[in-house]
């Protein structure tokens, strides 16, 4: 007997069929049991079975939940002074030089409580939320010591005890070097201190680093991946956005599950990730705000088979951007994705990036039953509103929420 099944709707598997990316089932029934897909296909093949409750879909088109793989949702104070600046000619290296940038949002993080930080991380959340997702990544990355860390990672873990969402953690160790600190003492503590604690306190999955000129040379960025293999901590890595360090390359070296931004990625970058499965994370909303000419190059992607994802960035200085549908549409008008690559970016290869493929991002029996309902008419239509009013129904593991 199976605990729930969803009849009368149209589905996006993800489990892409011949000629068809997004393994599409029209007139389907999902059969859930115990949070866990356990059938799913035509409704006609599904009669007959004992069922606790029929759930009518009316017609619906049902996708994985959405996952958002790459924000920074905790934080203090805003950066929309930064916005107006850019406007009149300044470029974000240069604000970052002149103190601005990360480390402001550093300041401001350390200068809120932490109910503040909750509340304001958790009304953005909602919005993502409202947007379809129902996993999102959760990098640290405004603190500037251990403590200050570890409490935005415990604020990550509070957000996902009290809401109906599944969080994917990130310890972003270097990200930018507080004003007045020792490069050297400052990396060091890094690796010494906090991976150590992190991993000592399960708050993080995978741990993170900013490389480029205003954040982390390779070299450094290396002696934080070394850290964190030693204390079995996955890596990922903010990759080629403003200029070419090698850190594509690096971070397929240690084997990472994503390397994000690549506007500047080169061939060389693209076949080391592709070698190591590697995801490449494309983040429009950074691209847009900081009015990029560069674009990553999609079809040097596509051309090594490397799995791309898609993510809001949301971030103070860069990419204030809550909307999902949003970023899978300007992945489409800014970088030239299909409306089938950009939802990809945001389900199968998205969970790929978080390394928790083996359980959502797709439609299909032994996964978790997350997943979204949308009054479409058509999936194309997730890629082409800039904004929709967000799915009808959500399920996580199998659970309205
Ligand atoms: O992904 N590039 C570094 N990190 C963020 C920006 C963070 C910030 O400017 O506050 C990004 O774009
Ligand atoms: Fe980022």
């Amino acid at each position: 007997m199976w605990d729930r099944l969803l009849t009368d709707c149209n589905v996006c598997t993800m489990v892409p069929a011949r000629g068809d990316p997004l393994g599409i089932v029209r007139n389907a029934a999902i059969a859930i049991s115990d949070g866990r897909i356990v059938r799913i296909g035509k409704r006609t093949d599904m009669a007959g079975m004992k069922v606790g409750e029929i759930v009518p879909m009316k017609g619906l088109w049902v996708t994985p939940g959405l996952i958002d793989c790459h924000t920074h949702l905790v934080f203090g104070g805003t950066r929309a002074r930064e916005h107006a600046l850019r406007r009149m000619g300044a470029s974000y290296e240069e604000i970052a030089l002149a103190g601005g940038g990360i480390a402001s949002t550093i300041a401001a993080t350390a200068a809120a409580s932490d109910e503040e930080l909750l509340r304001s991380a958790r009304r953005r959340l909602h919005a993502l939320m409202a947007g379809g997702c129902t996993t999102v990544e959760i990098k640290s990355g405004y603190g500037s010591d251990v403590a200050s860390e570890l409490r935005l990672l415990r604020i990550a873990q509070a957000l996902a005890t009290s809401e109906p969402v599944r969080i994917a953690p990130t310890l972003l160790a270097l990200h930018a070097l507080p004003k007045g600190a020792d490069r050297k003492a400052y990396v060091a503590q890094a690796v010494e201190e906090l991976v150590p604690a992190v991993a000592d306190a399960q708050l993080a999955t995978s741990v993170d680093g900013f490389c480029e000129g205003i954040g982390f040379l390779p070299h450094e960025i290396e002696q934080l991946f070394v850290a964190a293999d030693n204390h079995g901590l996955r890596v990922k890595l903010h990759a080629e956005q403003l200029s070419n360090r090698g850190g594509a390359k690096l971070a397929a070296r240690y084997r990472a599950l994503s390397a994000d931004h690549l506007e500047h990625l080169d061939a060389l970058g693209a076949e080391a990730m592709a070698e190591a499965g590697t995801v490449a994370v494309l983040l429009p909303g950074a691209f847009y705000a900081l009015a990029e000419k560069q674009k990553p190059p999609v079809q040097l992607l596509r051309d090594h088979g490397i799995p791309i994802a898609v993510a809001t960035d949301c971030n103070p200085g860069t990419s204030p951007l809550l909307n999902p549908q949003l970023a899978m549409n300007m992945a489409c008008t800014l970088f030239g994705l299909t409306p089938e690559e950009a939802l990809a970016g945001m389900t199968v290869n998205a969970a790929q990036a978080l390394g928790i493929d083996d359980q959502v991002g797709t439609l299909a029996p032994g996964k978790v039953a997350d997943l979204v309902a949308w009054q479409i008419e058509e999936p194309a239509e997730l890629g082409y509103w800039m904004g929709l009013p967000g799915p009808e129904r959500r399920m996580l593991a199998g659970a309205d929420c």
